[in-house]
């Protein structure tokens, strides 16, 4: 329905359950690049379970809860950014992202993450936006870098993968600090 122009021809907008096929295909191309670093339930194999994520995201956003986004460059969907939690009540928000590897290195996925914050942090009056990344995920912290968040801990080995316990970190950006940032 909308379409944010980002850059390159790239385009953010709603990632919804008619698109099911379009992200089905997508992860084909993603699948292997980000299952180390995303939630398991995200990295589904086949339409059904695309699909089943969008119903997911679609049902949370009606209760004004997570949201989900697509990125499309050149018209094919090459990944997206999200808020994995949005908790009106408590002021807070978290972000996630992913692209597929051809998509890496263009700068989307900040200038993507920059319009959510907007968004989030200004318009809908949140506090304190979070990016929770595994501790080794060097392209996923260099994000929450570049977005001027702060690095607040570190959650020992609570992220269990192929039979090791990760680190995970902890960043985030406080609404009067991403405002005075004015990007
Ligand atoms: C995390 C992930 C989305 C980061 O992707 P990314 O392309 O590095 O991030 P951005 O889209 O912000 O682009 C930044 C890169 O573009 C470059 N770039 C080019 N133009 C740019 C611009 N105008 N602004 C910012 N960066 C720009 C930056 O230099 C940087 O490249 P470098 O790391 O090689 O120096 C991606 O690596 C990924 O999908 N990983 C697997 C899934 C994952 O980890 N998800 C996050 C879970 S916490």
């Amino acid at each position: 329905m909308f379409s944010l122009p980002l850059r390159d021809g790239t385009h953010l907008g709603p990632l919804e359950v008619w698109h099911a096929e379009e992200f089905a295909h997508h992860l084909d191309r993603a699948r292997e690049h980000i299952r180390p670093w995303v939630g398991s339930a995200f990295v589904t194999d086949d339409v059904d379970g695309a699909r089943a994520t969008l119903q997911r995201y679609a049902e949370r956003q009606a209760g004004d809860g997570a949201r989900l986004y697509g990125l499309w460059r050149d018209g094919v969907l090459v990944g997206g950014v999200m808020f994995t939690a949005f908790d009106v009540a408590a002021g807070s928000c978290e972000i996630g992202c992913w692209l597929e590897p051809s998509s890496e290195g263009r700068g989307l996925v900040t200038r993507a993450c920059g319009a959510l914050l907007d968004w989030a942090l200004t318009p809908r009056g949140l506090h304190r936006a979070e990016w929770h990344c595994r501790a080794d995920n060097d392209r996923s912290s260099a994000v929450a870098k570049r977005l001027g968040m702060t690095l607040e801990g570190v959650r020992r080995e609570v992220w269990p993968y192929q039979g090791v316990r990760y680190d995970k970190q902890l960043w985030a950006v406080l609404a009067p600090d991403w405002r005075a940032l004015g990007r």
